[in-house]
């Protein structure tokens, strides 16, 4: 029997790759969806949109993010990335700093379409963030 952890990030996972069927994403063709677990135990997930405009696509992590926030939720543990890459890609640089607004430590998982997966701490993935800390002079 799987136990909590493991059933749970398999939840996650499998939020992510549903979500990843509802891509917009005709200019790229890459889809992407992204499942947050929230503390109180929620799922939000997102998937990228893109429009003809290519500077105006919308990651799937921060259209995650966006939605768990507008319903009231900010407290993340953990997000599950899915693509179709052979590899697992792992989130932009501007994801990076909307994720980490709101959880810094947050467990960032990324799945490729084989299952290949690779695991990373936000912190790791951007050291020395900026935050409301500096915006207000304090250390
Ligand atoms: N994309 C994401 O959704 N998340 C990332 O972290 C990297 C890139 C999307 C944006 C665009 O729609 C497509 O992937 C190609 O860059």
């Amino acid at each position: 029997m799987p136990d909590e952890k493991t059933s749970s990030a398999e939840t996650l996972r499998e939020a992510a790759f549903s979500a990843m069927e509802n891509a917009y994403a005709p200019y790229s063709r890459f889809r992407v969806g992204a499942a947050l677990l929230t503390s109180t135990g929620e799922i939000v997930s997102g998937c990228n949109v893109e429009n003809a405009v290519y500077g105006e696509a919308l990651c799937a992590e921060r259209v995650a993010v966006a939605a768990a926030v507008a319903r009231g939720m900010k407290e993340f543990v953990e997000i599950a990335i899915a693509s179709e890459a052979d590899e697992p890609a792992p989130p932009c640089g501007s994801c990076r700093q909307t994720m980490s607004e709101f959880a810094p430590e947050m467990r960032v998982t990324s799945y490729a379409r084989n299952g290949k997966h690779a695991t990373w701490r936000l912190g790791d993935l951007l050291p020395e963030a900026f935050a409301l800390n500096h915006l207000r002079g304090r250390p």
